[in-house]
């Protein structure tokens, strides 16, 4: 996508040693930028704080990297936010990072808007409360017209859910005589997935240092990049992101074959 130079610079000023812009490739930003924000409560308790203010101090940060994503010209942004398994939590942290979306989506609605950014959902909010739900779906038709960079947050969303989810979908087609069972193949899978019209992941980052996939994506990253860093989200930000670009861009992707494409 297409980005502002002068905005790009004023943004990435001052960069800490060896991480400048000058050793960026603008022609080989990934697409698709997803984050897999580990690590909030772990944060809050190593300064002897409450869970939540590292949840709070995590939306700070995906704030900095929605903002540092768009000047780069980033396609797609997605960030996991709450997984089909987060349910278990004790209902008062689950409560609570409900009642954190809603407001922080309000809260940025104004940022979102100034920065031409569409925002859609992958899982299913649907099984949200009615509060959190309403505020969902009013943000997303307040950004349904914008053309700029995709966020797309994944909340109440489960990789192997989402692919049965898209199988039942298709299922559904061939009971109803719309579809030959020959003609399931990946790119019908994939346009029944809550990414359908979205880039793959190219490059997929974790905080905390956790070396697991935890159910993320798990058909749309099969040739995606890793970034792993010790660093817990709240502390993650433009410099940890351009790091992460600057990694894969290091790294030759094969596909398969035998030379990078
Ligand atoms: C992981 O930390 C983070 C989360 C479960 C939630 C993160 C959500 C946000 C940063 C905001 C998203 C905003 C919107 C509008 C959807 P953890 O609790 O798993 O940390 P731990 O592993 O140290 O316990």
């Amino acid at each position: 996508m297409r980005y502002n130079e002068t905005k790009l610079a004023a943004y990435f000023a001052d960069a800490p040693e060896g991480l400048g812009l000058e050793y960026l490739d603008m022609a080989r930003i990934p697409r698709h930028i997803s984050c897999i924000m580990d690590g909030n409560g772990r944060w809050a308790t190593s300064r002897g704080m409450q869970r939540a203010e590292g949840h709070k101090a995590g939306i700070v940060a995906l704030r900095e990297i929605i903002t540092a994503c768009v000047r780069l010209g980033v396609d797609v942004l997605s960030a996991y936010a709450f997984s089909t398994e987060n349910w278990n939590r004790p209902q008062r942290e689950v409560d609570l990072l409900m009642h954190l979306f809603a407001k922080t989506f309000i809260d940025e609605l104004p940022l979102l808007k100034r920065e031409n950014v569409r925002v859609v959902f992958l899982g299913d909010i649907g099984a949200l409360p009615e509060r959190t739900r309403k505020v969902f779906e009013y943000g997303m038709a307040e950004c349904e017209a914008h053309t700029g960079m995709v966020l797309a947050l994944a909340v109440n969303y489960g990789g192997r859910a989402e692919i049965a989810r898209a199988a039942r979908r298709i299922a559904e087609l061939v009971r109803a005589g719309e579809l030959e069972p020959d003609r399931v193949d990946e790119d019908l899978v994939a346009a029944n997935l809550y990414t359908a019209g979205l880039p793959d992941p190219e490059l997929v980052i974790r905080t905390s240092g956790e070396l697991r996939v935890s159910n993320y994506l798990l058909w749309q990253i099969a040739y995606a990049e890793f970034y792993i860093t010790d660093t817990y989200w709240p502390d993650f930000d433009r410099w940890g992101l351009l790091d992460a670009i600057l990694s894969f861009q290091g790294r030759e992707r094969r596909f398969g074959g035998l030379t990078s494409k």
